[in-house]
């Protein structure tokens, strides 16, 4: 099965999504924030890709949607048909399939965190908006929250889903990336209780207590026909999901003089792997390693093989280390290791690279 293209974008903890389809190059751009419209610009530039659609998981409270100011004619808004919001949108049903160039993903209702909170599935993975996080779920102390609902709606229509699919939440912690239905089975506190109420009453949770001035002056931009946005949103205003427990991975680092030591020693290169995008790995790379973009590291799980030694590195080494952290969480490698200060740190010592010289 061909896989998609995913992109990645994190800010203040928030996570934005652009799907592409690898063959007519159409993408989606999932709850896009305001202030960063123009890393989507320069993505959707970069992998020559051109926006069909965007989808807001549901309404936002902690930031500010981006989708007013990149949606119209030829870019249709998607969202759940309970949603609040009063715009021109395609509005979602559960079980309606929509398409993204030759790419098709089903639309599941997940209720809980909003009236209007929607999840994608297909092609292997499952865009979670915020209902299931890893580690943990979304926060339900908002206006308008029901945490059983939210926990009914996780765990009936998220968790049955095949154990492999990749689970990609609208919210990132603890610096990992993506889960898979099965690790978040094993692994989530939040799924170990019995019962939605028993869920419910851990959290004591007071319907409203989330709603401060900042939760409903976002509410209030992101339910108007017209907002006045600010180019900048500055740092999120509030966090949409509960603390999760158990999700911190400790990662040992290396130098790059302990790297290049390591490096000149492998037999098997596939045990580097250099986690940046494809276009800068061509402006220089170390010579040997293998190129596994972090956002589609979970395509190529059956790349990694147990308990030998994977070696991780990036840019500066804050890539890699999120790829070791969500490697080993899985459990896909039990020995993962981050090359610190990545590429940079490399040149810094003076070690050779090829490729084209970066611009
Ligand atoms: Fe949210």
């Amino acid at each position: 099965m061909t896989h998609p293209i995913l992109k990645v974008v994190t800010c203040d903890g928030c996570q934005s999504y652009l799907v592409g389809c690898p063959s007519t190059r159409a993408a989606l751009l999932v709850d896009p924030k305001v202030g960063r419209e123009s890393t989507y610009a320069d993505l959707l530039e970069q992998y020559g890709l051109t926006l069909v659609a965007v989808l807001d998981t549901h309404t936002h409270a902690d930031h500010l949607s981006a989708s007013t100011r990149l949606t119209g004619e030829d870019v249709p808004l998607w969202m759940s048909h309970a949603t609040p919001v009063d715009r021109p949108m395609r509005k979602l049903r559960d079980g309606e399939e929509v398409e993204v160039g030759e790419l098709r993903f089903r639309v599941i209702e997940v209720p809980g965190h909003t009236v209007d909170s929607v999840a994608l599935y297909g092609r292997g993975l499952v865009l979670t908006g915020d209902s299931l996080f890893i580690g943990g779920l979304a926060r339900a102390d908002f206006v308008g929250s029901d945490p059983e609902q939210l926990f009914r709606s996780v765990k009936e229509r998220l968790m049955t889903l095949p154990g492999e699919t990749l689970v990609f939440p609208g919210h990132g912690y603890n610096g990992i990336l993506f889960s898979t239905i099965e690790a978040e089975s094993r692994l989530n506190e939040a799924l170990q209780f019995d019962s939605a109420a028993a869920y419910a009453e851990s959290l004591g949770a007071v319907i409203g207590a989330g709603n401060s001035d900042a939760v409903v002056r976002n509410l209030e931009l992101n339910l108007a026909e017209s907002p006045e946005l600010p180019a900048v949103a500055g740092n999120a205003a509030a966090c949409c999901a509960a603390p999760s427990k158990g999700t911190a991975v400790k990662i040992p680092e290396i130098s790059a003089a302990k790297g290049r030591e390591i490096r000149d020693g492998l037999g098997d290169a596939g045990q580097w792997v250099d986690v940046r995008d494809p276009f800068e790995y061509e402006h220089g790379h170390i010579e040997g390693v293998t190129n596994l973009p972090l956002s589609e590291l979970g395509f190529h799980l059956d790349h990694f093989q147990g308990d030998r030694p994977y070696y991780l590195s990036c840019r500066s080494g804050v890539r890699s280390m999120t790829a070791a952290k969500t490697l080993a969480r899985l459990g896909v490698v039990t020995n993962p290791v981050n090359v610190g200060g990545g590429i940079l740190g490399w040149q810094d010592q003076g070690f050779p690279i090829i490729g084209l010289p970066a611009s």
